[in-house]
């Protein structure tokens, strides 16, 4: 039986988010340049979001590219920036078609302008579509991110615009993933354990799923079964399992 039928229709987490790592190594490993890896990459970022879309997912959040990703070398820099415009571009009729909405999250002002122009381009083509939310994490660190929404909060306090009490929905709603729920489920390929500057307020209380395969071995099948993982696990947010039977 395939993981996809095993799973519980009622247990559909709302929000999946996932560091795709390790197109490099897949790309060593055949002795093959790093780009050939990223290359390869957007295929799993393609069966991943049908994947996500085929069994109600709402919200799938991908970290394509850190604010550190920046200190890579210039070449490795541009080549994944090629590949989200090509890919963007390929993509986004057909993700238009499937009712898909994209959005962006992260440090917009290192992107060039033809990125830039892609990027608006499908966000504002796609705007209205009511199906799966691909959110694209793009020169994305959750340092920045926290640093940023308090930032503004003290200018709107200073401005009157919210008052001094910031609660956790208040402080929310500065991020950039105001308005999406928190990911009930992280997943990260490439046998890394560690977060790497990623939804560090959001994934609090995430269930974590770590897994050996290189982000191109991962496809729908590897999907399902990290959402079966998720399933059979007991969410307790500091309760006992007692009190939740
Ligand atoms: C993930 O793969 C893609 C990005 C971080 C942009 P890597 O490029 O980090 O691959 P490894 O970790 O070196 O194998
Ligand atoms: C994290 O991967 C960032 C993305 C997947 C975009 P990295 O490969 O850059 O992270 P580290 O360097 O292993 O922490
Ligand atoms: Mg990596």
């Amino acid at each position: 039986m395939s993981y996809k039928e095993k799973l519980d229709t009622k247990k559909i987490p709302r929000h999946v988010a996932i560091i795709m790592d390790g197109n490099g190594r897949w790309a060593k490993e055949r002795n093959k340049n790093r780009i050939f890896g990223h290359k390869e990459g957007t295929k799993s970022v393609k069966s991943v979001v049908e994947a996500a879309h085929e069994i109600g997912v709402e919200y799938i959040t991908l970290y394509a590219f850190s604010t550190e990703n920046w200190n890579r070398p210039e070449k490795e820099i541009s080549g994944l920036m090629s590949l989200l415009v090509s890919g963007i571009k390929e993509e986004l009729n057909y993700l238009h078609k499937q009712n898909v909405k994209l959005s962006i999250i992260g440090d917009g002002k290192n992107i060039s302008k033809n990125v830039k122009k892609a990027i608006d381009k499908a966000v504002e083509k796609t705007q209205n579509n009511t199906g799966l939310n691909v959110v694209i994490a793009l020169s994305y660190s959750s340092r920045w991110e926290i640093l940023n929404a308090v930032n503004n909060i003290i200018k709107d306090v200073s401005e009157n615009k919210v008052s001094e009490q910031i609660d956790e929905q208040i402080f929310s709603s500065y991020l950039t993933t105001a308005n999406i729920p928190d990911p009930e489920l992280l997943i990260r390929t490439s046998g890394e354990v560690r977060i790497s500057n990623f939804l560090l307020w959001q994934i609090s209380y995430s269930e974590l799923y770590f897994t050996e395969k290189f982000w191109p071995d991962f496809k729908k099948e590897e999907f399902f079964e990290a959402i079966y993982n998720y399933q059979n696990r007991e969410r307790r947010f500091g309760k006992t399992s007692e009190q939740l039977k």
